[in-house]
């Protein structure tokens, strides 16, 4: 596992995803608020679209997909409506002091 610092927390807007490279990873790494920081596979696993381009639900912590609307849960990755079927990956975040990590398998 390699854990690659991606931006500054201060850096980062409640409600809102960002897209973050990692490797050869596309990531959509959303702030929760109150409830943290996620980080999921930033293309939705229904059609090549950025989820990270998505609308954020922070009661709900999902993410919707702009394309087809599914919607996506932020601490599984499993879709939680229609078309979609197929989970996206989900990833480890951490913060230290203003820095934001992401822990990605190595060769991703
Ligand atoms: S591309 Fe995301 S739901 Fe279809």
């Amino acid at each position: 596992m390699s854990r690659v610092r991606v931006c500054a927390r201060s850096e980062l807007v409640p409600g809102r995803a960002r897209l973050v490279r990692v490797g050869g990873r596309e990531i959509a790494l959303v702030d929760l608020g109150e409830a943290g920081l996620r980080a999921i596979d930033a293309i939705c696993s229904h059609a090549h679209e950025y989820l990270s381009e998505g609308e954020v639900d922070l009661e709900e912590r999902t993410i919707e997909c702009p394309k087809h609307g599914s919607t996506f849960d932020l601490d599984t990755g499993r879709p939680r409506s229609l078309p979609a079927t197929q989970p996206v990956e989900v990833f480890e975040v951490t913060t230290e002091n203003d820095d934001v990590w992401i822990e990605v398998r190595d060769g991703e």
